[in-house]
Formats: structure tokens, sequence, C-alpha cells
């Protein structure tokens, strides 16, 4: 009797310490409120990235065996960082990364407002250099100019196959790569491109669909000609043809991609781009993909690990809706619901993350995009949480567009809040610390990798994804997050 009464006293407390316990953290998150960050890994990682040697030769051979399997390369295995210092690594990195959200707000501008780069930017076929376009006597590229795109795959083009290195691209569909004879190429890793000794290079005539589908585009001599450009100063022009490309062990006939000869910017050391958007002539459409994933492995990181087309969802994965914008049917965009910090559901509002009538807001997921941006009250909401569970760390000055900065030089390691981002039917994605508190010099300073644009669209960037195997399910419109994934 006694002992019964103990019992119950005991689950009465044991059921409001319950209560309590659930009136203080506010959400139902169940992902951890902290997470800690390996500080002292971080900085010896700043310092070797910049001693790592070039160019592995054993990575310029085809090195996947699987079908439709590729290695996935970090930009810095493909090309040693010519900086003395991570901080002015860093600092390209955001430079280039501006750049490339800027590309990115503008495409979506233009397809918003019905105005096509052609009407803008006409191709001048009157001339007798053949790829000079009014285009090209626009914008001069910048010298700075560090080049674009991150991650890079090797696949080969042509028959036989040569092997190069292309940029992967979530953020346009249009594949090309230089070729001979240049009118303007810029410096590659391998040799450009010989359409002649490939005896599966066959242009495009004007009238296929292929061609038809392209953004801009020319008819010269029956033969289709295209234009890519990437609204940073980059861009691309030469024929439209279709070619065999090899994936692993696997080959694909008939591959339309551009054959550019007069190309200009940003792609330094890639051959050219592997587009792996939404649109009928993205490469995983062409290869009439049910799904493709990546696996980004640290920027600092030399280590490969792939891209895989018709790869099933992974068991582990978290999952969100994959949503498309009727305006655009490029951009990869996700279901999310919130944000949350230290356990904390943030007070954002879903329309942020919603793709709205006339085809602003929501959320894209990009291969491209280092740093993740925000609407600036997202953004806001998301720093003074963060800043709110940090104010036991020391601060340090922001460094270009981060605003929240720690001085960690004295530490081998420190807890953080957890940043999850949260998803339909209660899916949660932690993020692991140093997806979100990053190095930018080798001093001990880390910044939060957030930003507001003053955009409607936000993006998730591929800071926010490393090491974690991002699917898209292209037939059942999701996208999986397999965290350890590469
Ligand atoms: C069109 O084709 C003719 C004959 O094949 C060739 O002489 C001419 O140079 C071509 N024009 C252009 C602009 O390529
Ligand atoms: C993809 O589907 C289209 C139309 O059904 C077909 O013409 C094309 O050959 C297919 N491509 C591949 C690589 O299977
Ligand atoms: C960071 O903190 C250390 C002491 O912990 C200090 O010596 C150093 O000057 C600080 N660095 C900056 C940039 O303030
Ligand atoms: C980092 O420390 C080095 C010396 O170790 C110093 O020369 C450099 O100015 C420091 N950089 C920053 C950004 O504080």
């Amino acid at each position: 009797m006694r002992f019964q009464l103990v019992y119950i006293v005991f689950a009465v407390v044991a059921f409001f310490c319950t209560l309590i316990g659930f009136g203080h953290s506010r959400s139902l998150s169940q992902s951890p409120q902290t997470t800690i960050l390996d500080v002292a890994a971080l900085i010896q990682n700043t310092k070797t990235v910049l001693a790592t040697t070039t160019f592995d030769q054993q990575k310029r051979s085809f090195s996947a065996k699987s079908p439709f399997t590729l290695q996935l390369h970090s930009r810095v295995s493909l090309q040693k960082p010519s900086h003395r210092e991570y901080k002015s690594l860093t600092l390209a990195r955001l430079e280039r990364d501006s750049a490339r959200v800027r590309s990115l707000t503008t495409r979506l501008d233009l397809a918003l407002t019905g105005i096509v780069p052609s009407d803008l930017e006409p191709l001048d076929t009157s001339d007798g250099r053949g790829f000079e376009t009014e285009l090209m006597k626009g914008p001069v590229v910048s010298g700075t100019s560090q080049g674009s795109g991150e991650y890079f795959s090797r696949v080969g083009i042509g028959e036989p196959p040569s092997p190069v290195y292309m940029v992967l691209d979530t953020g346009s569909d249009v594949s090309w790569q230089q070729c001979a004879p240049c009118a303007d190429c810029y410096q590659q890793a391998d040799p450009i491109f010989e359409p002649a000794a490939s005896s599966s290079y066959s242009p495009l005539s004007c009238e296929t669909r292929q061609c038809k589908s392209l953004e801009v585009s020319e008819c010269r001599n029956g033969t289709c000609l295209y234009e890519v450009s990437y609204g940073d100063g980059s861009y691309t022009v030469g024929d439209f043809v279709t070619e065999t490309i090899t994936l692993g062990s696997a080959s694909v006939n008939n591959v339309a991609i551009g054959c550019g000869h007069n190309n200009e910017g940003l792609f330094i050391g890639a051959a050219g781009l592997l587009g792996l958007g939404g649109g009928s002539l993205s490469f995983p459409s062409q290869l009439n993909a049910s799904s493709f994933s990546y696996c980004l492995v640290d920027r600092d990181s030399d280590s490969a690990s792939t891209l895989e087309f018709h790869s099933t969802l992974p068991r582990n994965a978290i999952t969100a809706p994959l949503r498309r914008n009727p305006q655009l049917d490029t951009f990869y965009y996700l279901g999310m619901t919130g944000i949350s910090v230290g356990g904390e559901l943030l007070s954002i509002p879903e329309s942020i993350f919603q793709i709205d009538d006339s085809g602003n807001s929501g959320i894209i997921i990009d291969s491209g995009t280092a740093v993740t941006r925000l609407q600036t009250d997202a953004y806001i909401s998301v720093r003074d949480a963060f800043v709110k569970r940090t104010r036991n760390l020391p601060s340090a000055e922001g460094v270009a567009l981060f605003d929240t900065c720690y001085n960690l030089s004295s530490r081998t390691s420190v807890v953080v809040p957890t940043v999850t981002f949260h998803f339909p039917d209660g899916k949660e994605l932690p993020l692991p610390a140093k997806n979100y508190l990053i190095p930018v010099d080798s001093n001990g300073t880390f910044c939060l990798a957030f930003a507001s644009t003053p955009s409607s669209l936000s993006i998730i960037g591929n800071v926010q994804q490393q090491g974690t195997r991002v699917s898209f399910d292209l037939a059942n419109s999701l996208i999986g997050f397999s965290p350890n994934g590469c």
C-alpha cells in the first residue's frame, strides 16, 4: 500500500516535470538544441588547403566504374588556390558567390517579366567572324573574376570519349563545352574539344525540338546556334549539336549540348558546364532520369564523392517536397516550413518559403551558391536567435557579407545552438555545426554562414549542403537529405 502511494506520487511529479519541460522548449523540435563545433580541426584545415598539391593526375582518368555515376570534386581539388592566406581565399569565394546570386535572381526576374535575354542582346550574325555577338561588346568581364563553379565532375564527350571537367550547375539547363575552332576560349585543364575528331558529333538543324527549346538561339545556314549568358558577365556562344556523353561505364547518345566557340569568363579550369536544372534541355531531362543525387564534399577537401543518375532515394533520407515555379522550370524549389535555432522554432512567415502567384518568393536549393540567402526578415530572425544563444562566445568584426562573427582563436571546440530546417509532416534536418559556422581566416575567426538577400527568392547554398547526399527524386517530386552521405 505504502509502496503504491510512493509510486503514484513519483508518477505525478514526473508528469508535471515533463509538462514544465515541454512548456520551456516552446517548440516540438526533436533535433538536438546544441551541437559541437570542432574549432581546432577546422582551423587546421584552413592551413592545409593552401598547401594542397596541384592536380592529382590520377583524378584525370574516369575513376567511377558504375554506370551513370560520376566522381564529384570540389574546386580546390581541381585548382590549387592561388591565395597565400585563407582570408583572401574566403573573400574571393564570397565575391564569386555574390555574382552567382545576382545571376540567379536576374534569371528569375527576366522570366517573371517575360523579357527573353535575346530581346536585350540580339545575336549579330551579319559579320564574318561567325560568333561575334552584341553581347560580347557589352559588359566587360572583370579581371578579378575568379571563376564560377564550385563543384566539378569528369565526363567523357564524343566518340571516342574525351574526358573533361564540367562544372555542375543545378541553376541552369543547357550543357556546353568549349570547342575548336576558338574565337575566344578561356584556359582549361584538358585539351579543347575537336569536333572533327569525334564520330558522334552532329549539328542540330533549326527545326529540331532541341533548338526550339533554347531561350536564345539563331539559325545559320540551317544549323542551330545557341547562346547562354550567366548574368555575371560570363557567356558562351556556338553550335548546338548532339553528342555521345559517357558517365562512368554508361554512354548516352544524342545529348544536345553547346559546342562553344566563343566563351568568356568565369569557368577557369573546367571545359564547360553540365546543366542539372529542371528544364527540358537539362542533362537529367535528356537522360529521362527519374532521379539524380550528389554529395558535396567539404569545399576545402580534395577528396571525391559522386554524382549519380537514376539512383534511388536512400532509406535514411529526410524528405521535403520538390516544387516547381510555373514561370521558370529550371530551379528546384524546396517545400520548407521553417527554421529553428537552438530548439526554438522561429516565427518566420511560411509565405517566405512558398512560391506566390506571380512566381516570386520561395526557396530553391542550388549547387553553385555557397552561402544560404534568406529574405531579410527571415535572416534577421535566424541571426538574432543565434546571437542570443552565443553570448558566451567572444564576437569579432563582420567579414564581407557576414555580419555575425566570433573570435574562437583560444578555443579547440565550442558548443553552439543547432540550426535546423523544418519540412512538412514534422520532418527536420539539423545541420552539422560546420555547415553554418565557418572559418573565414586561419586565425580563428568564424562567421555565421547565412546572409540576407534583397530579392524575394531565398536560396539554400552548398555550405549548408556539405557532407549531405542531396537526392532529387524527380519522379515523385521529393528532395531527400541524407546526412553523412558522401
Ligand atoms: C554557309 O554554308 C556555305 C556553304 O556550305 C559556306 O560557304 C558559308 O561559309 C556558310 N556561312 C556561314 C556564315 O557559316
Ligand atoms: C528519353 O525519352 C525520349 C522521349 O520519350 C526519347 O526520345 C529519348 O530517346 C529518351 N532518352 C534516353 C536517353 O533514354
Ligand atoms: C582573438 O582573441 C585572442 C585572445 O583570445 C586575441 O589575442 C586576438 O588578438 C583576438 N583576435 C582578434 C582579431 O581580435
Ligand atoms: C592572422 O595572423 C597573422 C599572423 O599569424 C597576421 O599576419 C594576420 O594579419 C592575421 N590576420 C587577421 C585577419 O587577423
